[in-house]
């Protein structure tokens, strides 16, 4: 039976444990292209509890994958749990075991230090999903990417390369350069001198360190920009002693600290050779994701879903989110220009003044280049969690909208239409909880006016989550 629900979108924060290891046909409303014939895939938390802890934080779950295979006007959907450590090791104790973001496992396990020090990295990777040279993986904030099959969903374990980079915490929005023919990320080695260490994952399955970085207060990051020729860290002023972060005995991002007087960092890095192109310091904000940059004459523009301060993420912890508490904090798609040569200021604009979070583009085409669109999840009716789908126009400040009552839509992955030219000629493909019947579709709008192509309901709800991609051809195609 339904719990009963305090607040409309309940559901989305609610365990799912059912696995569909099978793949069942969805039936579809509507149409979908022909030419849709690759493989949706998405991870995000599904199990929030463990024996009789529940985590603190919606981004601590444990993760399902969740896989949308279409053909020929028809689409199938699977799913099952990620094996990682974390999942093992929970259901074999009846406990959490492993560090997560906001909750640490019982201390009397891994004594005063604290779980991100130990061997025991969480593998549970319930952010977004890539392919790594051929190795479809799910990725987490930690160094240990995981590998799974995309037919089956099946775990295959932690992707190792040789010799391996150190580092505790990664980045869970790997770039793609289909240029170089490889992904661009970075990891935070935290010691008595922190590092950031910058590197690439070639096609051929290499790992090369293209840069390091020492550094006092790592700062959270959650994503990075890429440009033509260029990598951008942006440091926001969420910092972190890495002592605090050893010895305080809190969870991982409660030791960070919020210092507003350290401004922005950006630092610019050379895609080829890795060397620093320029740095330069802003206002104080925070972001989780960055959406684009592209080189403009002498100035790196860099785009990114910026928040006044980090207070987004004490919102999202999940005894807010069952609670229905509302969200105040807001993401609005912000345009900064960070010149390349000489010092020029750092300047910025609000690109359009509605909350957007979980941007994508035409990332195939477009990814670290002049681009126009970005699509993304909004909300249309003040104070709702995310309740819709908007569009908007980096050249014109124009919002598209899509919205229904009763419907809460994740983040929408663009799939360009084929022999084509436009940059928003395709669909999106999102996963919308529909409250009224307890379940979520998959829907498909039309990426040029947002108009509903179809949708295919799936056989229960799907919590919210995070991200996921679109393979067009698998292994292969272009997965950011
Ligand atoms: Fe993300």
């Amino acid at each position: 039976m339904l719990d009963k629900a305090p607040f409309p979108y309940a559901a989305g924060f609610r365990s799912l444990t059912q696995e569909i290891t099978t793949p069942v046909p969805l039936e579809v409303q509507g149409q979908l292209p022909a030419w849709l014939t690759g493989t949706l895939l998405r991870t995000g938390p599904s199990k929030f509890e463990v024996g009789d802890r529940t985590y603190n934080h919606w981004f601590d779950g444990l993760a399902m994958l969740h896989r949308f295979a279409f053909d020929k006007g028809r689409v199938t959907y699977a799913s099952r749990f990620l094996e990682s450590n974390a999942f093992a090791a929970a259901n074999e104790t009846g406990k959490i075991t492993y560090g997560e973001f906001a909750t640490d496992p019982c201390r009397t396990l891994f004594g005063r230090v604290a779980a991100i020090f130990s061997q025991e990295l969480t593998a549970n990777c319930n952010v977004n999903v890539a392919d790594f040279g051929g190795d479809i993986v799910a990725l987490t904030e930690t160094t240990l990417p995981m590998r799974f099959a995309p037919e089956t969903l099946a775990t295959l374990g932690v992707l190792v390369y040789e010799p391996p980079l150190t580092g505790q915490v990664s980045n869970a929005h790997p770039h793609y350069d289909a240029v170089r023919m490889r992904h661009y990320s970075y990891m935070i080695a935290f010691g008595m001198q922190s590092r950031y260490r910058l590197f690439s994952i070639g096609d051929d399955g290499t790992q090369v360190q293209l840069a390091e970085l020492p550094v006092d207060r790592p700062a959270y990051m959650h994503s990075f920009a890429m440009s033509e020729n260029h990598l951008a860290l942006v440091e926001f002023p969420l910092t972190v002693s890495a002592l605090e972060l050893k010895f305080s005995g809190k969870p991982f991002i409660r030791n960070y600290r919020w210092q507003p007087e350290r401004g922005l960092k950006f630092h610019v890095f050379a895609k080829d050779g890795g060397r620093t192109v320029a740095t330069a310091q802003g206002d104080a904000a925070f972001a989780f994701h960055h959406v684009n940059a592209f080189e403009d004459g002498d100035d790196l523009v860099i785009d990114m879903v910026v928040y006044a301060d980090a207070k987004i993420i004490d919102e999202l912890y999940l005894a807010r989110l069952r609670a229905g508490m509302q969200i105040d904090a807001t993401g609005l798609l912000t345009r900064y220009r960070v010149p390349l040569t000489g010092n020029g200021p750092i300047t910025y604009k609000t690109l359009a003044p509605v909350p957007i979070e979980l941007p994508r583009i035409n990332y195939e085409v477009h990814t670290g280049k002049p681009y126009r669109y970005v699509w993304g999840a909004g909300i249309a009716v003040e104070g709702d969690f995310l309740d819709s789908i908007v569009k908007i126009d980096t050249e014109t400040g124009d919002v598209a909208r899509w919205y229904e009552a009763g419907l809460y839509p994740g983040e929408p992955v663009f799939v360009p239409a084929p022999s084509t030219q436009a940059e928003d000629a395709g669909v999106l493909l999102s996963v919308v909880l529909d409250v009224s019947t307890d379940t979520s579709f998959l829907l498909v709008l039309d990426a040029t006016t947002l108009e509903e192509k179809a949708r295919a309901e799936a056989p229960h709800a799907i919590p919210f989550h995070f991200h996921g991609n679109y393979f067009a051809a698998l292994p292969g195609g272009f997965a950011p």
